[in-house]
């Protein structure tokens, strides 16, 4: 397929860290809206990407829930992403999910950047959370290091803009780039059937652009864009390397970490899925008699 140059791109960045140390309020910070306080129980239990413009770049970030119920969600995070930030509670420090965090960024071979988060705290204790941080072998700069540790407070908007020029002094070290030129390529990070809409995915696209119209596969099921959302809810037309968008016009409900590609034709889409159909039924028989 002919493409054109990669251009730079703006780097995706998944929040990580155990549950209720503050991944969507200090997102909520940088978007400045209002995301923890509409959830039922204020539990993250899907996966939110968001693409944020500032000044020194933009950015688009990947909320995960911290809850121990979520080990996929946050695996496949770690797996779309250029950089984690793991967020600890400085009250709290690290915990059950903190560690857990660590693993999935470290599998997938992802560098991680630390938000010590609820410093405004009376009990916070930041130099604990880099000891026991430091113990996992992510010891902060000052203390000889290799990890930037950013010490914030999402509640009084402490550290949100030294969060966000530590984000883009690393992104600008990776030189991350895409041909937007190409037939898109991404990963759902999350999919469901919607009563009015039918099947809808929020896909990252990582390569190429997507338009309304293209014919693509993603997992078992093929489509045609019917109508793509950005990350606001509102109708684009097309989508390049690194913004999230929700797809319309899906023959079924993906799975979260689908490869998404765009083909050539509507031909090629059917024959693509039919035969990841076939291929999956033939394993499912396969196992069945075992
Ligand atoms: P899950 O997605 O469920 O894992 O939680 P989360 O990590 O996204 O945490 P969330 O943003 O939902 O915040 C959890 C609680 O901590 C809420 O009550 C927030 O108001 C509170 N919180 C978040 N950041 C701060 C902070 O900097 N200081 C203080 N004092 N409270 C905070
Ligand atoms: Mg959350
Ligand atoms: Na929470």
């Amino acid at each position: 397929e002919a493409g054109g140059v990669a251009v730079s791109r703006s780097p995706v960045i998944t929040v990580m860290g155990h549950v209720d140390h503050g991944k969507t309020s200090i997102l909520d910070a940088i978007r400045k809206t209002d995301v923890a306080d509409g959830e039922a129980g204020g539990i993250t239990q899907h996966i939110g990407a968001y693409h944020v413009k500032s000044e020194a770049g933009d950015v688009t970030f990947v909320d995960t829930p911290g809850h121990a119920a979520f080990t996929e969600m946050r695996s496949r995070g770690a797996q779309v992403t250029d950089l984690v930030i793991l967020v600890v509670a400085a009250d709290d420090g690290v915990m059950e999910q903190t560690r857990e965090a660590i693993h999935h960024a470290q599998a997938a071979g992802v560098p991680i950047l630390v938000a010590v988060n609820k410093i405004d705290k009376d009990n916070a204790d930041p130099e604990r959370v880099k000891r026991e941080l430091s113990d996992l072998d992510l010891a902060p700069e000052e203390w000889g290091g290799q990890t930037i540790f950013v010490e914030m407070s999402a509640k009084n908007n402490i550290g949100i803009d030294s969060l966000m020029e530590n984000i883009q002094l690393m992104a600008e070290m990776m030189e991350l780039k895409a041909d937007p030129e190409r037939k898109a390529r991404g990963r759902v990070v999350e999919a469901k059937l919607d009563k009015g809409r039918g099947a809808v995915a929020t896909v990252l696209i990582q390569e190429g652009t997507i338009r309304t119209g293209d014919h693509f596969v993603v997992g078992q099921f093929s489509g045609k864009v019917r109508a793509l959302l950005n990350d606001k809810g509102m109708p684009i037309k097309s989508a390049g390397p690194s913004i999230p968008v929700e797809v319309q016009g899906i023959t079924g409900v993906p799975s979260a970490g689908d490869e998404f590609v765009v083909v050539t034709d509507e031909k090629m889409a059917k024959n693509v899925a039919q035969a990841r159909t076939l291929k999956a039924r033939e394993s499912e028989l396969a196992a069945g008699s075992k």
